[in-house]
């Protein structure tokens, strides 16, 4: 009985860890999103990207899964990619000014913001990321690839 209380209560805590990242975080990925020379001066404030060189980061069926999205972030991509039916011919460059702490909290702020619904990111996940992933710029072919829809 007492294991299974235990258990209940740390699901119960990954779920909430999970749908809800806590205001802190929110805030510092919100306040990093927005910074000089980050993913705003793209993608924009709203997340809605520029129509017709970069693609939208709200409602973007591209961020169903968080390990491509920290590849992305990580690597960069360029070539021609399709984001909600949309055709994009343009580029991203690696992100190269942020630390794993920095990277988790824009991605979490980005899963959550605009009415996204996706997953919180963790620092350890950008870490083991950045030391296993190619040291090449993703095309949208080999993302889909290693990270399939
Ligand atoms: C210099 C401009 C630029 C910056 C800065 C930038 N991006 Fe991008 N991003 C792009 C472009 C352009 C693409 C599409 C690349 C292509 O056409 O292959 C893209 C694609 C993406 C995609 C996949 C497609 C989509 O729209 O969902 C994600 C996710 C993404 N960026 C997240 C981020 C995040 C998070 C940051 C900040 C940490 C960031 N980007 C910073 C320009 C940028």
């Amino acid at each position: 009985m007492k294991k299974i209380i235990i258990s209940l209560f740390s699901v119960s805590i990954l779920g909430i860890a999970y749908s809800a990242p806590n205001v802190t975080t929110l805030a510092k990925g919100k306040g990093l999103y927005n910074g000089a020379g980050s993913c705003v001066a793209c993608h924009m404030a709203d997340g809605k990207g520029q129509p017709g060189s970069v693609p939208p980061l709200a409602g973007s069926d591209w961020l169903d899964n968080s390990d491509r999205t920290i590849a992305i972030v990580l690597r960069g991509m360029a070539g021609p990619v399709k984001v909600n039916g949309d055709r994009y011919y343009s580029a991203m460059p690696p992100q190269l000014l942020f630390d794993d702490e920095k990277i988790a909290d824009m991605i979490t702020y980005v899963n959550h913001a605009w009415g996204n619904k996706g997953a919180a990111v963790t620092a350890a996940q950008v870490a083991k990321a950045r030391k296993a992933l190619p040291q090449a710029v993703y095309t949208p072919e080999t993302l889909l690839k290693a990270f399939p829809f």
